[in-house]
């Protein structure tokens, strides 16, 4: 079932998304950004990674499609805990003429509702690099608390960096949703 948001369709990765997933998957400035690290990826590779989540209920990972411009990025709910009822979230707009068009932010409510309302989870964490401005942005505009911070817990040219760790709650999430559905 694909998960509807206003201006994104979450949907399967395809192997046909697998090109654009590579140039996303080489991108020095995306993968500056996020938490995770791999060597330079080939499409054998990422073959190889689709095959392995593809029937998995642990970590699910989607395309973010649109209607006007087709897949734009990414989005994960990954190390779903179905006994505690947490996920991890992380998300990446690749084509970035897509950025600041508000993508982000229906993503991340879109994820929300689904992971509150459909799969009944109790919280969402997420970490988030201290340089990434506008992921910090997005994540407290959806109504993410900050709830710590790992110091130098990311290397990156050459130097530590501190790792931001925010979390939402469904009580959380059925408080703000008044407003961050407007
Ligand atoms: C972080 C990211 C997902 C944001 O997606 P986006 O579609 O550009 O976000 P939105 O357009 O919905 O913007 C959401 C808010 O973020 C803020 N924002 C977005 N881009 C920003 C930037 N470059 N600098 C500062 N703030 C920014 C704005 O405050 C905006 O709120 P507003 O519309 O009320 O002003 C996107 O920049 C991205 O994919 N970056 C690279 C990968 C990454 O960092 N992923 C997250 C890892 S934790």
């Amino acid at each position: 079932m694909n998960i509807i948001g206003q201006k994104i369709i979450l949907r399967a990765i395809e192997q046909q998304d697998l090109p654009l997933l590579k140039i996303w998957g080489n991108d020095p400035e995306i993968q500056r950004n996020l938490g995770s690290w791999h060597f330079p990826v080939s499409i054998d590779a990422l073959k190889k990674w689709l095959e392995n989540f593809s029937f998995n209920d642990i970590n699910q990972r989607f395309i973010i499609d649109t209607q006007e411009h087709g897949p734009i990025g990414t989005a994960n709910l990954v190390s779903i805990n179905w006994k505690d009822r947490n996920a991890f979230h992380g998300m990446l707009i690749g084509d970035k003429k897509f950025r600041g068009c508000g993508y982000g932010t229906d993503t991340v409510l879109t994820i929300m509702r689904y992971a509150f309302e459909e799969l009944g989870l109790e919280r969402l964490d997420t970490t988030i690099i201290e340089y990434n401005t506008a992921s910090l942005k997005l994540y407290t505009k959806c109504g993410w608390a900050e709830e710590g911070r790992k110091e130098n817990a990311f290397f990156r040219q050459n130097r530590y960096w501190n790792n931001v760790i925010l979390g939402i709650t469904r009580h959380n999430w059925v408080q703000l949703k008044p407003s961050l559905s407007k």
